[in-house]
């Protein structure tokens, strides 16, 4: 089973997170791939994987801004490959802002949109990364995504 991660961070957080997210997807013997958005082409970028994790952190303030990196890719969602296939959302962001985590309700909003089958409930961080809440949630996600295939 192979796995995608596609991260958007411009100060670590979301790229934190991806990283161990993937240590929990390799420890359940997946084959996982993890991309930086910025050096990411949403052309068929989730051909070839059962399940893509897309994780961006918000910025702006009056409306919900993705994380730059990732604007681009959100923009081109559609080319993606994304229809019936398991995604699910990520991101960190802060509960001092109207949207908290806007962008994590925005690519999955666009994801569902465009076919996309959404597995588990998205990660939200608020504020610095914890190790125990990513490992437990990435675990839980886990353990639907090999209950789905089973
Ligand atoms: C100028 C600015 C605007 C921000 N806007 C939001 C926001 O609208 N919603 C939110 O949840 N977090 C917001 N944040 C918090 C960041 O998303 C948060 O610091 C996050 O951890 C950054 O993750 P990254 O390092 O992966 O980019 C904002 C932070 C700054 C500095």
């Amino acid at each position: 089973m192979k796995a995608l991660i596609v991260y958007g961070s411009s100060t670590g957080n979301t790229e934190t997170v991806a990283e161990w997210i993937e240590e929990v997807l390799r420890e359940g013997g997946l084959d996982v791939t993890v991309k930086d958005a910025a050096q990411a082409d949403a052309e068929g970028l989730a051909d070839g994987y059962d399940w893509v994790l897309l994780g961006s952190s918000t910025w702006g303030d009056e409306e919900i801004e993705l994380q730059d990196d990732f604007v681009p890719l959100f923009d081109d969602l559609d080319q993606a490959g994304l229809k019936g296939r398991h995604v699910t959302v990520f991101g960190c962001g802060s509960t001092d802002y109207t949207f908290f985590c806007g962008a994590v309700d925005a690519i999955e909003s666009r994801a569902e949109e465009l076919g996309a089958k959404i597995l588990g409930d998205p990660l939200k961080v608020d504020g610095d990364p914890d190790r125990d809440e990513v490992l437990n949630w990435a675990r839980s996600v886990l353990e639907s995504f090999i209950g789905g295939k089973a």
